[in-house]
């Protein structure tokens, strides 16, 4: 699949949204620097993820993904990482006994750095400046100074990644996971008074919990009761620091990206000709490719062919972000494009970026009533077309912020101001992502009702 391709091929081709770094000596020295550096993850793990999501493809397992929209140098501390990892322990338990099958957690965590904008530049307070790209790149501070891309700053993120990597590694072996204590949690959710909705499914999973006790299964006899398989992803936007941590795999002789588990193309960077497919087109660690309203059956077609040659189960993820509202005039097309390839890819719902608009208070925010519509249709799209709906992609911290309005607890657009704190995109907030996972459950309760009376 990689035949004739090097990690520098990107550059002999047209990029967008990468930083011009004007001191290139400084550059260089970091680059190969990072180099030298051990890669964040083994590439036995990425090719175990992609087992896994293979398996989603088919409605066998079902994927989480989910994270900062950009993970910051001011924001990295324990109980952030500890507190979204919590969450998202949360969510797969509940999405698990919706689905019936295993929930593959993927963390937009330890090394979702670099941001693409929609423009070059922003005015604040009437002056103009570069636009925040991410911390990887540049710095948020409204000064020019900050503003301008800094190659050092990639050896920090490396270093950051690298420690939240570890602690997630201890959190997902040494006891944190129990599945018992993740579910204590999730009844203390669903005991707000607001959360009615809620409890049935919750006393359900207790009583699931207990008959397993009963019945001599626990996490002293069964140790996936206490332990997880957690992976961690990001956009592959900064090539100069994906191709610096690119690695030869011992065991296949192939490169595998060693910056994170699972890595994607985003929305505006997806050129089929373009420097970030031909990244990431030679690395073989699963891939993921945003697709948004503008993705033509064409351009699916072309890439899929280019990212996923040899049409190998649980490679591709396409992460569907159309809007609430447009997922019918849109998903349809690019369903029709995978039948008629006979591709073989993982359909995950992105209900964040199609949704994002400007509260009458001034802050980018999202509705949680249009997340949830867009996952909603999603799945409806799905089942009216016969295919497989595998999995969900958010923007969320287990931290009470408020970036997103809406949920059980009403987060309103006067409310905003009071826990703004995300360098780029509104998050949703640990009820707020939680409510969301018993509501996808409810969607794949459902589904798999439909798919039980197809098998009697
Ligand atoms: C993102 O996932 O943060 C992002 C920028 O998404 P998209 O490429 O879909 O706009
Ligand atoms: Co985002």
């Amino acid at each position: 699949m990689t035949k004739g391709w090097t990690k520098s091929d990107w550059r002999a081709k047209p990029r967008t949204q990468m930083p011009d770094y004007a001191d290139q000596a400084a550059l260089h020295a970091v680059e190969a620097q990072l180099a030298k550096y051990p890669p964040l993850v083994f590439a036995g793990e990425a090719r175990k993820l992609k087992k896994q999501l293979a398996l989603a493809a088919e409605g066998k397992a079902f994927l989480l993904q989910g994270g900062d929209c950009a993970e910051s140098f001011a924001e990295f501390s324990a109980d952030n990482i500890r507190d979204t990892f919590r969450v998202m322990l949360q969510m797969a338990v509940v999405l698990t006994y919706g689905a019936k099958v295993p929930v593959i957690k993927v963390g937009r965590m330890a090394g979702q750095f670099a941001k693409p904008r929609s423009a070059p530049t922003e005015v604040i307070n009437g002056v103009e400046l570069p636009s925040y790209k991410g911390d990887i790149i540049n710095g948020f501070e409204a000064t020019l100074e900050a503003r301008l891309p800094d190659p050092q700053r990639m050896l920090q993120a490396y270093t950051q990644a690298a420690a939240s990597l570890n602690l997630l590694r201890a959190f997902s072996t040494g006891g944190f996971a129990d599945i018992h204590r993740v579910h204590s949690w999730t009844l203390g959710f669903a005991e707000h008074d607001k959360a009615e909705r809620y409890r049935e499914l919750s006393n359900r999973i207790s009583d699931a919990l207990d008959f397993m006790n009963a019945a001599g299964v626990n996490a002293d006899t069964a140790h996936t009761l206490s332990t997880v398989d957690f992976y961690t992803s990001h956009e592959a936007l900064l090539l100069e620091y994906e191709e610096a941590l690119c690695r030869i795999d011992s065991i296949t002789g192939l490169p595998v990206a060693g910056s994170g588990h699972m890595i994607w193309i985003g929305d505006r960077t997806r050129q089929p000709d373009g420097a970030h497919v031909e990244f990431c087109r030679g690395v073989q660690n699963p891939i993921g490719l945003k697709c948004g309203p503008s993705t033509t059956a064409e351009d699916l077609k072309v890439l899929m062919a280019k990212l996923n040659p040899t049409n190998e189960p649980g490679r591709l993820t396409l992460i569907a972000r159309f809007g609430a509202g447009k997922v019918g005039e849109n998903l349809p097309r690019l369903i029709k494009t995978v039948q008629a390839e006979g591709a073989n890819v993982v359909w995950s719902c992105d209900p964040m970026h199609g949704n994002t608009i400007k509260s009458s208070t001034g802050y980018k925010t999202r509705p949680f009533d249009s997340v949830l519509r867009e996952v909603r249709e999603f799945f409806a799209i799905h089942k009216a077309e016969g295919t497989v709906p595998g999995g969900v992609h958010f923007e969320m911290t287990g931290k009470d912020v408020t970036e997103c309005t809406g949920g059980l607890r009403a987060v309103t657009d006067e409310d905003l101001s009071d826990r703004y704190h995300t360098a780029c995109d509104p998050r949703l907030n640990a009820s707020q992502a939680l409510e969301l996972a018993f509501l996808v459950a409810e969607e794949l309760t459902t589904l798999r009702q439909i798919d039980r009376r197809v098998a009697l």
